[in-house]
């Protein structure tokens, strides 16, 4: 791709509020107790921060590290994890923190494997969700904004390691 245009998608108050909804759904069903919240690094780390803060309760904090092979915009389908947890998940209510869903192979993988580890509970909040290229029979419990088709970048999602910086949310369009 030659220099890529961005075109705003979503604001930073618009994905606060939205943020603020999904700490007030998982607050709603998680009335007591520690929740450990699983980062899928890199792309949920600026989430990450935010949710833990608008939750307003105590939570332990994980991240794992899942890398899928392809192109520059779309996976190969394969997943490893590069990065696994460091906290025990034990009997533990364990929310999986996604910045996106797209093919749902990421997801399935990490799911999978945390099952293994036997927390108590084990649910997904994702800030996006793109279900046009969904290959994976998963669905996140918590859902922030629902995507249609094309490639985002922007709190925490990247083009190539860039962009994620950036406290809004793009689409990334082919430049001239
Ligand atoms: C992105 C995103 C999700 C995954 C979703 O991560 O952060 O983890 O892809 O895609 P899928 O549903 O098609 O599996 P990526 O592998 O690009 O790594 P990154 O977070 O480090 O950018």
């Amino acid at each position: 791709m030659s220099q890529p245009h961005l075109r705003l998608l979503f604001s930073r108050e618009h994905i606060a509020e939205r943020v603020q909804q999904l700490a007030a759904a998982i607050n709603r069903d998680y009335p007591d107790g520690e929740i450990l919240l699983v980062g899928v690094l890199k792309g949920s780390f600026l989430l990450v921060a935010d949710l833990a803060r608008a939750l307003g309760r105590p939570c332990l904090i994980d991240f794992v590290r899942l890398a899928s092979y392809g192109n520059e915009t779309s996976s190969s389908g394969l997943v490893e994890i590069r990065k696994d947890l460091e906290l025990p998940i034990r009997d533990r209510d364990v929310l999986i923190v996604e910045d996106i869903v797209d093919t749902g192979l990421t997801l399935e993988v990490l799911y999978r494997h945390l099952l293994q580890g036997r927390p108590r509970s084990l649910k997904v909040c994702a800030l996006l969700d793109k279900r046009c290229h969904r290959q994976a029979a998963i669905e996140a419990d918590y859902v922030g904004i629902r995507l249609e088709e094309g490639f985002v970048v922007g709190y925490g999602l990247d083009y190539q390691e860039r962009y994620r910086h950036l406290p809004e949310i793009y689409l990334l369009e082919p430049g001239a």
